[in-house]
């Protein structure tokens, strides 16, 4: 199966209460453990790259290959989508024009006039191509690819105005933040989030700074029309934390421990565990 637009995923999602995974993926290692994690879960998902990582990885066209044959190789079933996040309008433009079979374009840094103009542009082009379209309103807070947001809490009437433009899901500030959420974090704004699916007529909502929410908060928002839930933070700091106590165990200096296939594989472990389980609390499992 070749990779597929987030629309009607995200739909189905939406009207069965469920929300659909998003895992930002850094290289090839974690574009294969998020694979084998939805396979085995039979979860639909989104892959996604913001548009530093798919720098990192070698580029747009090379990222398009790279899911699309990892799909055919590994005997892919079940529907992905490959999203671009955060993207700049140039970013949207070139990933539309290179496979991506969605895109995000985040217009939230301009005006609100700035960015309904921009958001319109992507989405006509986008959809003209089958691509579907994720914009965002107000700012998310934390930083993401050096790109810093304090906004917070999004305003619902320009919600609806980009709702209302025919986006195909709405990014908004719910008290969300990119990152580690800090000790005194006051938990998701559900009466924000009420007003926000009440004034875009109940528009799929996506939840970005997914990492580290607690499940009965993810659960919440669900019920008021969160559809997509963006992971990218947590998935680093499960990798992160196996590949240090390898290396602390010392097992990088036994036999051949220092083979990047053997250094990399509790990491990727990791990957793959925490992917499970946040596809199962999603309730995304079982749904492809
Ligand atoms: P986290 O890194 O906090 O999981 O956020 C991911 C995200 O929202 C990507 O847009």
């Amino acid at each position: 199966m070749a990779i597929v637009s987030a629309t009607e995923m995200i739909n189905k999602a939406h009207e069965g209460h469920y929300a659909i995974p998003a895992f930002n993926t850094n290289n090839l290692e974690w574009t294969q453990c998020i694979l084998k994690a939805v396979e085995e879960t039979k979860t639909p998902v989104m892959i996604q790259t913001s548009e530093g990582a798919a720098k990192y990885m070698g580029g747009y066209k090379l990222v398009v290959d790279m899911v699309n044959d990892l799909i055919d190789s590994m005997g892919i079933t079940v529907p992905v989508a490959l999203h671009l996040d955060h993207g700049s309008y140039e970013g949207a433009l070139k990933c539309i024009e290179v496979g991506y079979s969605s895109v995000m374009f985040d217009g939230s840094h301009f005006d609100i006039d700035e960015n309904l103009k921009k958001s319109k542009e992507i989405i006509d082009l986008a959809h003209s191509k089958g691509v579907s379209v994720e914009c965002e309103v107000g700012g998310i807070g934390g930083t993401e690819d050096g790109v810093t947001s304090s906004g917070e809490l999004a305003d619902p009437a320009e919600c609806k105005a980009v709702a209302d433009l025919g986006v195909d899901f709405l990014a908004a500030g719910i008290g969300n933040i990119h990152g580690k959420y800090p000790e005194n974090w006051a938990g998701l704004n559900f009466d924000r989030l009420a007003e926000i699916k009440e004034a875009t007529n109940n528009k799929p909502l996506v939840l970005h700074g997914g990492s580290g929410i607690p499940f009965e908060q993810t659960s919440k928002a669900i019920t008021l029309g969160v559809s997509k839930i963006n992971i990218n933070t947590e998935l680093q700091l499960v990798f992160a934390d196996a590949t240090r106590k390898y290396i602390e165990a010392g097992k990088d200096l036994e036999g051949k421990g220092y083979d990047p296939r053997k250094l990399l594989k509790p990491g990727a472990d990791a990957i793959v565990a925490k992917a499970v389980e946040l596809c199962k609390a999603f309730g995304a499992a079982g749904k492809a």
